[in-house]
Formats: C-alpha cells, structure tokens, sequence
C-alpha cells in the first residue's frame, strides 16, 4: 500500500509514543514510523504489554499498529524514508557543567540533529516536539545545514501540551496545537504541511500558529504558568493551617472568580512530573542568561514553594508523631507522581520516602501500577521499605498512612477495616485532600489534611 505521507517521531516515550499513535489512528493515509536508540522500548511498543501506562492507550496503538504505525530501532533508515520528522528526545535538566541543575541538557537533541543531517538525502521538515529552550530551532537549523549540500531542512516548533494520565483525551481533543515556524514562504509552506496533518482530526480554529520562537517559549510558559498556581495555592495551605481556614473553601471562593478559574488549584504535597520543574528551572535559566534577575527571581519562587511544601508534609508528619518515627511502619498510598500513570518521575512520594527513611521509619508503598519504578527510584534504600499492591495488606500493623497519589481507589477503601489493622494511635495524612476526613476521624483516626485544621483524638 502507497501512504499519502512517510512521518517519523524520533523519541518513543510518554510523548513521542501517544502523538504518533493518535496521529496513526487518526490518519490511515500517513505512515507513521516511531524510533528509538532503546531496543527494550521499541520491543515494548510492538507487544501487548506498552512501557507506559495511559488510559485508552492500548485501543489506539492496536488500531494501527501494523496497519499504518510501525515502532522500529532502525532511526537511519527512518530518517531516509520520511518528509516529515518529529523529535521527541528526553530534554532534562543539565546536571553537569554550566548551567547544571537548571539549564536544558540538549545533548540528546543535538545528536538527534546530527544524525538526522548524515542520513538524509531528501528535503525534511523537522518538527521539535520536545520542550526546549527558545532559541534552540536556530541551533537545529545551523547544525543541519552546515554540511553545505542542497538538501533543505525547515525547522518547525510544535510543542505538546498532554498531560499524563489523560494524554489520550488531550490528544484527541486538545486545548490547543500550536505550530511556530519562521514567518517565510518556505516556513509558511512547511508549518501548513504540519496544520494539515492536525486538520485530520482538530477543528482550525484551535490551531494557532505563530512564529517559532514565540512558539518555543509558550510552552515553558504554559508550564511555568500551571505550575505557579499549583505553588500559589500550596503557599495559602501553609497559612491556612495556622488560621483555621480550609484550603477547598478558599479555593473555591477564589476559583469562582470567572477571571481565576477553578482548575489546578488543588492543594496538595507538592507538584511532581517530569516537566515543571524541569521547565521552570530552564526558563529561570533563560532569564538569568539575558540578565532578568527579578524576572528569574520571580520563577524560581514556584519551585522554591514546591520544595517548602514538600519538606512541611514531612515536618507535619514528624511533629504530630510525637517527634519521633525510628521504627515507625509508615504506608505510602500511592508512588505516581500523580492519579492514573505509573510514572514516578520527580513525584513527591520519592522525596516524601527518602526524608522518612532518614527518619529511620519502616515503609510499606502500595500504588496499582508505579511499584516496579518506586522500586527504581528507591533502589538504594530498599533495605527499609515494603512493596505491597494490597493497600489493606499494606496499611496493616502501620502507624500511619500518608496519601501520595489521588488514586479514586483510595478514596473507596473500607477504612473501618484499615483502621482495625493499624497500631494505635492510628495517623493518617492525606496529602491530596481526596478522603473524607470526617468519617475518617469518626472511625478513631487522626487526621491531617493538607491546608485544614487536623482532627485529632488527643
Ligand atoms: P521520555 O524519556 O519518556 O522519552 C524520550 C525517548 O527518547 C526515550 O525513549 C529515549 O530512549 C529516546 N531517545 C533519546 N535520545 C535518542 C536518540 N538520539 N535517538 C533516538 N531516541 C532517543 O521523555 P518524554 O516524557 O516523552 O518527553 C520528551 C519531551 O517531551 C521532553 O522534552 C518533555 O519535556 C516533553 N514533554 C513531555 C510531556 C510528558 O507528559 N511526559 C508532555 C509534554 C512535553
Ligand atoms: C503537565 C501539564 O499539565 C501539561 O500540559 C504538559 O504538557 C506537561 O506537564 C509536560 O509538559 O510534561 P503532567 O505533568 O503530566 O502535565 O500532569 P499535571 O496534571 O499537570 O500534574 C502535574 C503535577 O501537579 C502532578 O503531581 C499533580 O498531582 C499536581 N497537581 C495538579 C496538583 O498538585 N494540584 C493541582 O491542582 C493540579
């Protein structure tokens, strides 16, 4: 069968692997080929088991797999088939050198660059997919052309916006696609290309384009701005536990406002995810580089508040346990760094763990699909920590249960039968405000919320 269009995404991870699907399943009419440098991954994509969990991600990729979606190791032969090419590399933060702990590392996108310019023998548009720093299309432009032959490379920004956990729903029916191009004929001619592959499926009238650079820096933007109210938010759940506010109600006053809008304004242990922080810290970066200390400044507070959060959960913890957690059972409801994904990356939980082990606390951690990544991430503490999928199993002989992940599972526990389990006095922590700390303590838990007056028996 002859495709319309060959399209490559170089990069088969919670990004490149659900936009290409989507595009697949979408779009009979284009062949759509994912690679990766890891073979464990590709192999993944290709079986009934993928490597990351997604809601309604499995229905997708089987709709087209094989028919018109192929996941493939084989990125040279990638490159020479396709017109058009999407890179979704990993683009962390820098943990060397210069700008280390801040800055973007782009060594995964500059190799991707140079190998895209050694085997390519025809006109390629290049889509960056990934999150970068606003400029970078420039470096991408230079180190494909600089090879002095005819072949033309038009660079193009086409950020993503899903979230985890409801990327399907978001790729499906987004917000938003936004298309950054340079304001040329040639530019305009390769951004309408990409506008009419989202045509297939996302109404005009949500495809914005602009020019690359305002297209690069929406997207930490857009970040920045999400995570910033998640940071507000936390910030008043610290003074409300000291003035006998409630957070929700707060929120809810607030969110009301049509101007505010209700959404992101939870409160929380802190925000996780392998992007805001990540995103933020870049765009501080930026900042700094062009000498916008206020600028800069400003920014760093949203992480800043994210940290604070994170050490206060533990504190609160630490206080209202008399002080005192040495061999203390403690259980961890939930790992993920957020509700319905079992990536781990950046979430609470990690640090959550690490600072309770110093405390010399025993965990228990229950979460239905991130144990195998907790177990990652924790692998150098493991001496001190159970990994159970029953959370009744992993609440039992506990002294107290600290809510990660906003799981609905945990919201519709039998806790008469959890409380009865535990050693008394029985604590329970809910750092997502998810359960209903009323029942709870009528049950004979103390309870202690995020940004609310606890309920204690004492
Ligand atoms: P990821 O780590 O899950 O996937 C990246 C993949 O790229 C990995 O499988 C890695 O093996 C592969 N890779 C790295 N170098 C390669 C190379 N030279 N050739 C071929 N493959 C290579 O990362 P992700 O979460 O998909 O994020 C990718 C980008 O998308 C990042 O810039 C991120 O900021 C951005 N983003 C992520 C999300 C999200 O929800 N995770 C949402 C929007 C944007
Ligand atoms: C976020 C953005 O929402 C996406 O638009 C963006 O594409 C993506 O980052 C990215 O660039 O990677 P994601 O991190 O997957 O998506 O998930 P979010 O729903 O944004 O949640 C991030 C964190 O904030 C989670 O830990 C979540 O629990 C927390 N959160 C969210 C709160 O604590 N309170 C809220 O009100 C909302």
């Amino acid at each position: 069968m002859s495709f319309k269009r060959n399209i490559l995404c170089i990069g088969a991870g919670y990004v490149g692997g659900p936009t290409m699907a989507m595009i697949a399943h979408k779009c009979p009419q284009y062949k759509v080929t994912v690679v990766d440098i890891n073979p464990d991954r590709i192999a993944a994509w290709n079986s009934d088991d993928l490597p990351i969990y997604e809601p309604g991600l499995t229905e997708i990729v089987q709709s087209a797999r094989g028919r018109n979606l192929f996941f493939s190791t084989n990125i040279e032969a990638g490159i020479r088939e396709s017109e058009i090419i999407f890179v979704s590399v990993n683009t962390p933060t820098k943990t060397f050198g210069a700008g280390a702990g801040m800055a973007s590392d782009l060594q995964y996108w500059e190799k991707t660059a140079r190998q895209i310019r050694q085997n390519a023998c025809s006109d390629k548009i290049i889509v960056e997919k990934s999150t970068l720093p606003v400029k970078t299309a420039q470096a991408m432009k230079r180190i494909l052309t600089c090879k002095g032959d005819d072949i033309r490379f038009h660079v193009l920004s086409n950020p993503e916006f899903l979230a985890e956990g409801t990327a399907i729903r978001d790729l499906e029916d987004p917000d938003r696609v936004l298309i950054g191009s340079n304001e040329t004929p040639e530019g305009m001619k390769a951004r309408e290309t990409l506008v009419e592959i989202y045509a297939n499926w996302v109404s005009r009238e949500k495809i914005l384009t602009s020019n690359i650079w305002s297209s690069e820096l929406s997207k930490l933007v857009a970040n920045a701005f999400l995570a910033q109210r998640i940071s507000s938010i936390n910030a008043i759940s610290a003074l409300c536990e000291k003035t006998d506010a409630e957070v929700s109600e707060v929120a809810r006053a607030v969110g009301m406002d049509s101007r505010v809008g209700n959404r992101f304004l939870n409160a929380s242990v802190g925000f996780g995810g392998s992007c805001f922080k990540k995103d933020i810290l870049n765009l501080v970066y930026l900042c700094r580089r062009y000498d916008l200390k206020e600028v800069a400044d400003y920014w760093e507070g949203v992480v800043k508040i994210n940290e604070y959060q994170k050490e206060r959960f533990v504190l609160n913890m630490l206080n209202a346990m008399f002080n005192s957690l040495a061999n203390k059972r403690i259980c961890l409801f939930g790992f993920a760094f957020k509700a319905d994904t079992g990536d781990t990356r950046e979430s609470p939980a990690i640090f959550v763990s690490r600072q309770l082990i110093e405390e010399r606390a025993k965990l228990v951690i229950t979460d239905p699909k991130a144990l195998e990544n907790a177990a990652f991430d924790l692998k150098d503490v493991v001496e001190w920590i159970t990994f159970e999928e029953d959370p009744y199993r992993a609440a039992m002989e506990c002294d107290a249960i600290a809510v990660m992940t906003e799981w609905n599972l945990y919201k519709d526990l039998d806790y008469e039968k959890v409380f009865h389990s535990m050693n008394k006095p029985a604590f329970l922590f809910d750092g997502r405000n998810i359960l209903d700390h009323k029942a709870l303590f009528q049950i004979g838990f103390n309870v202690f919320p995020i940004g609310k007056p606890p309920l204690t028996h004492f």
